[in-house]
């Protein structure tokens, strides 16, 4: 059986509002998801009831570290991780990222080498340049192929030599929507004693993560991305986890995942992300009485999320190849991409149509996104960037339909 939209829009608020009168249509996700109101009632039911902090012998703070600990075997569970151990919670992708690039980087050297991507959020870029300057070691930016906008791997393999420490690398572009090989890229640096950082954030709401099948050393995403509250997510695999020195306060626990997590965590943030993790397993536990785990239920509802979203992919593009006055960045295919489309209408300014649609309440991004290097690649700094439309599997064919009503006035301009 299909999956059906209809089923889910109504568990999410913000899709059933007005604004002026108006429905909202949210092609936005990349930038951030809506949420259900089962991740709204997570987080007010615990800071109705609960607030607090860990270790105290109280029922609030038992509660608290009752919730830490299920968070944890959730964020496992998600991303398929050997141990609950493995898991560590921030503020959001970046601050982890910079958290972990100064440990990572602390034995770095002046001959070492660090490989990041032009088709990176700069999150993923800026953090290890910064780490690698204050070492004196190198960083090579690997090129993206302008085709299909993928990174170009014949340049990664050329940049890879025994000297390389680190690999930065994205799961997806959160600009262009690519799906990248990761485990290519994974398996060619670890030949040479490489660790593989993998920014999984634009990935995240759309494919299912396995870390144990990737064999990445971490991994990052953020759980706004998928219909979760704000709040960072990592994995580091057992291995550091011990092995790597964080900076931290130092009565502060040193063992385990904890030793990674500065200050109080944000467990409003961790009871919303359980909530949407459920959420994610939902769509799977309608469709029969099966008793499965939720690693399982996880598993079978992606699979529809994922064929649902390459049947909005390919309607999308098809109607976008009606018009020759549009300009599409990477390739019109739908399989190999997440719903995420980078475009250009004309010479028109992507801030100017995207302002237009936003009257409209249809909500679109203009810009570069913090892709810095595709941007750059692309020619697109000084001109605006793009307009990305994003899909979810919460948005629909007539949501589509009504986009391009909102567009024809551009698209049909000569
Ligand atoms: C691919 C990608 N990486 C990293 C980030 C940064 O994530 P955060 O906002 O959690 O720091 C974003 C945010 O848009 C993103 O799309």
């Amino acid at each position: 059986m299909a999956f059906d939209p209809m089923k889910v829009r109504p568990l999410f608020p913000a899709l059933n509002q007005c604004i002026n009168r108006q429905p909202v249509l949210f092609f936005d996700g990349p930038g951030g998801s809506q949420v259900t109101q089962s991740v709204l009632d997570a987080m007010s039911h615990y800071l109705g009831h609960f607030n607090s902090n860990l270790g105290g012998a109280f029922f609030s703070s038992i509660e608290t570290s009752a919730l830490m600990a299920t968070a944890r075997h959730i964020a496992q569970t998600f991303v398929n991780a050997p141990t609950a151990d493995s898991m560590v919670f921030g503020a959001n992708m970046t601050t982890l990222t910079f958290q972990l690039s100064r440990t990572i980087s602390r034995d770095w050297q002046e001959d070492d080498e660090i490989i990041v991507t032009a088709l990176d959020h700069y999150s993923n870029v800026s953090s290890w340049r910064q780490a690698a300057e204050d070492k004196g070691a190198t960083v090579h930016q690997v090129r993206i192929n302008e085709t299909n906008c993928d990174i170009d791997y014949d340049h990664f393999n050329a940049l890879l030599t025994p000297r390389t420490k680190l690999v930065a690398i994205t799961y997806a572009s959160n600009v262009t929507g690519s799906l990248i090989d990761v485990q290519r890229i994974i398996t060619a640096a670890h030949a040479v004693g490489a660790k593989v950082y993998v920014d999984a954030v634009h990935y995240a709401p759309h494919r299912l993560i396995d870390v144990q099948a990737l064999g990445c050393d971490f991994l990052v995403c953020s759980a706004y991305k998928f219909f979760g509250p704000h709040l960072g997510i990592a994995y580091i695999a057992p291995q550091w986890i011990q092995a790597l020195r964080p900076y931290k306060v130092e009565p502060a626990p040193n063992n385990g995942p904890a030793r990674f997590e500065t200050g109080t965590q944000n467990f409003e943030s961790l009871a919303g992300f359980i909530a949407a993790v459920d959420y994610l397993a939902h769509y799977s536990r309608t469709l029969d009485t099966q008793a499965l785990t939720l690693r399982q239920h996880l598993s079978r509802s992606f699979d529809h999320y994922q064929a649902y979203e390459q049947t909005l992919s390919h309607y999308f593009i098809k109607k976008l190849l009606r018009y020759n006055n549009v300009q599409l960045f990477g390739l019109p295919h739908y399989k190999q991409r997440t719903p995420t489309f980078a475009i250009r209408i004309n010479a028109f300014q992507p801030a100017d149509i995207a302002n237009e649609l936003g009257k409209q309440n249809i909500c679109v991004w203009h810009g570069s996104f913090y892709a810095q290097g595709l941007c750059e690649q692309l020619g697109l700094i000084n001109k605006g960037g793009v307009i990305r439309i994003g899909f979810m599997h919460y948005n629909t064919f007539n949501e589509i339909d009504t986009l391009f009503e909102a567009l024809d006035c551009y698209l049909t301009l000569k």
